[in-house]
């Protein structure tokens, strides 16, 4: 036991709570870390020491306390000191003039209004209350009046301040913030396949991940979920005013609090207009889910002046983005054979807009998954369409059950060619060797964009090339003739001149491609790309081993029996003989770049300490790596010097490697 608690000691513990929290954020909150990992867990041992000799010196406030309270029986309720309303939503651009005018005429005035807009973020709304700059109390929005005190849950998120920052700004005496807690994409989908590897039931979304995972009554199930916060505005606040919501938001991130990097000021309803179609367009590319876009009248003594109408301010819209969940019904369950033979149940539905798009089937992937939705014919479903993903569905409303709705089981047959199904592991597969629907699949793969990429050979067009016999294998198409297109159905002389010219164009391909084009089981592109590098020239294939395919890095067993298998097939073999004979010609690959950092893309932004940015472009490309000027996907690495620009935030936005320069310093030796 330490006795007395000196003055000395009250001093440091409160130091080290303030400089923990300052890394905390500089390491969470900023991706910027300026202390290794090794001084941040000396600066929390001590902490933790102090704190266990002198009992009285505890906080919940302390940094060492993120670490999950007990269970709770229940949340208690709390009451917001100003209510936490909604947003009135708009859907189009219309709507959007319709506010600024309505905002115009309530005001009296002509002249234009500012706003402030950002990502309307999809996830659960919660108030942090700040004491003198301790967070006291977390709670949700509930009704709006009164929400649920969840504040050991907060506590657990790293993005939360437990102290607020004092370094640049005075804390004010009391500061109510309001934020949303999301989860990232990424990270909801790994949660969802740790619960199935679990037995337990997935999430439908990431928004039901965050809201389930911020209402648990035990915080050590909270902390093992991966939240964040972002904040976008104020309840009461006394000890600081503010004259604007811009200032609002430029002020909430020097206290440690996290702000949307997409805030944006706009001093013409123009330019929310063209903000709400580039978010739009980012939509996808966004790390978490946005569901609109939020716009605000900037200057507070307007915000006060129009108040609020039924729950919502009228200084505030919600403008939304098509939804990418509906609900609908399905009708029928049928089962499409691919080009390996596996069969796939899809939902044939009433037809309904996602995101836009109009869509009547979705994939049920398979029987598993089907048992597992427990998806019945008849059943009212949410189907959910992300990005270019087939539709799915995702959940079955099972309180719209009337009792008729009909089970369904995947056919013993193949419902194509009649053969036998057999079931490997979740999948069921015809196993016809000549079923005309993995043939379909096949061709289909073949002459896709990523494969030999062969212009308007279609799906109606594979279609009536097999069931005419025009086609019994690949190599079949470039033995076809113009005058056995312009026979089939709506096909005009140009368009059959088109497609016989994509197809003698698509006789040039990188060894890769072709690889990748065959099809064979377990092979993607990056496989076939490993493939070619390792073994430059297609007749090799014939001759290899299992023993030879896995020395090459990345490929295991069940690659290696497959290609073996592949090759060995006389069929294969003969109609890689009928293509090659047709005019094949593959392209070798280039040997791959050596070099430790091959194949490494970097992007520098700030000045670096001990290198020019040309030097450190040089340095990079010796070791055999790239660099790039902007940030985008294909980069690996953004290297962080002395005021950093915007793309240090675009590479946070991508998820991209942030390195400090002493990281830097360490990888290039
Ligand atoms: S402002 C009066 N800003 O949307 C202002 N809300 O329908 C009300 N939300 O409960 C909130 N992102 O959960 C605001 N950038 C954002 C938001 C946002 C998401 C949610 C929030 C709120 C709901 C209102």
């Amino acid at each position: 036991m330490g006795g007395m608690v000196t003055e000395a000691i009250r001093k440091r513990v409160e130091a080290l709570r303030e400089e923990i929290e300052y890394h905390n954020f500089r390491y969470y909150v900023l991706d910027q870390p300026e202390i290794s990992d090794a001084q941040y867990d000396r600066l929390l041992r001590e902490l933790e020491k102090l704190e266990e000799e002198y009992p009285e010196v505890r906080s919940p406030n302390s940094p060492t306390q993120r670490v999950g309270a007990p269970p709770l029986d229940a949340f208690e309720i709390v009451r917001h000191t100003l209510p936490m309303l909604s947003l009135s939503n708009a859907f189009d651009e219309d709507e959007v003039r319709d506010f600024d005018k309505r905002i115009k005429k309530f005001l009296g005035t002509t002249g234009e209004i500012d706003y402030v807009v950002e990502p309307k973020l999809d996830g659960l709304a919660v108030e942090l209350v700040y004491e003198r700059g301790l967070l006291m109390v977390g709670s949700t929005r509930g009704d709006g009046m009164n929400g649920e005190n969840i504040t050991q849950n907060l506590r657990t998120i790293k993005t939360i301040p437990l102290q607020l920052l004092r370094r640049e700004i005075a804390v004010p005496e009391r500061l109510e913030v309001r934020g949303e807690v999301i989860m990232q994409i990424k990270r909801f989908e790994e949660l969802n396949r740790r619960r199935q590897e679990a037995g337990e039931p997935p999430f439908a979304n990431p928004r039901n991940a965050a809201a389930g995972s911020v209402r648990q009554l035990d915080p050590k199930v909270t902390r093992e979920r991966p939240l964040e916060i972002y904040c976008y505005g104020i309840g009461e606040v006394i000890g600081k005013t503010f004259t604007t919501q811009f200032e609002i938001l430029q002020t909430l991130p020097k206290w440690g609090l996290r702000t949307n990097p997409h805030v944006r000021q706009c001093h013409h309803i123009h330019e929310v207009i063209d903000y709400f179609h580039e978010m739009n367009e980012k939509r996808e590319k966004l790390p978490y889910e946005i569901d609109g876009i939020v716009v605000k009248v900037d200057r507070l003594d307007f915000q006060a002046r129009l108040g609020e109408i039924s729950r919502s301010p009228r200084w505030a819209l919600a403008v939304k983005f098509p939804a990418k969940q509906e609900t609908t019904k399905v009708l029928d369950i049928v089962v499409q054979v691919g080009r390996t033979g596996a069969l796939t149940p899809v939902a044939v539905m009433e037809p309904v807009k996602v995101g836009g798009v109009e869509v009547s089937r979705a994939t049920l992937h398979n029987q598993d998954e089907i048992d597992r939705l427990d998806v019945r014919i008849g059943d009212t479903v949410i189907i959910q369409r992300a990005g270019d993903v087939i539709p799915e569905v995702v959940q079955v409303i099972s309180s719209k059950r009337k009792g008729t709705e009909k089970k369904f089981k995947m056919p013993s047959h193949c419902p194509v060619c009649g053969a036998d199904v057999v079931k490997e592991e979740v999948i069921y597969r015809c196993i016809g060797l000549d079923c005309p629907a993995q043939l379909k699949g096949r061709i289909r793969h073949f002459a896709s964009k990523r494969a030999m990429d062969i212009d308007g050979l279609g799906v109606k067009l594979i279609d009536q090339l097999v069931d005419k016999g025009l086609v019994k294998d690949v190599a079949d198409l470039y033995y076809l003739k113009k005058e056995d297109l312009v026979a089939l159905e709506r096909m005009a002389d140009k368009s059959a001149q088109n497609i016989i010219d994509a197809i003698e164009k698509s006789k040039t391909k990188p060894l890769a491609k072709f690889l990748f084009a065959l099809g064979i089981l377990h092979v993607g592109e990056t496989t076939a790309e490993d493939l070619a590098h390792s073994f430059p020239h297609l007749d090799d294939f014939f001759r290899l081993t299992e023993e030879d395919l896995m020395k090459v890095e990345g490929i295991g067993p069940e690659v290696s029996a497959s290609v073996v298998r592949f090759f060995r097939d006389k069929k294969n073999r003969e109609s890689i003989e009928r293509l090659k004979k047709a005019g094949i010609r593959l392209i070798e690959p280039k040997p791959k770049e050596k070099g430790r950092l091959a194949g490494k893309v970097f992007v520098f932004t700030g000045a670096l300490k001990s290198y020019g940015r040309e030097e450190a472009r040089n340095l990079v490309e010796s070791l055999g790596g790239k660099t790039a000027s902007t940030v985008s996907k294909k980069v690996d690495f953004v290297v962080v010097g002395e005021d950093p620009g915007s793309k240090l935030e675009k590479a946070r936005e991508l998820g991209i490697r942030i390195l400090t320069e002493e990281e830097f310093k360490k990888m290039i030796g």
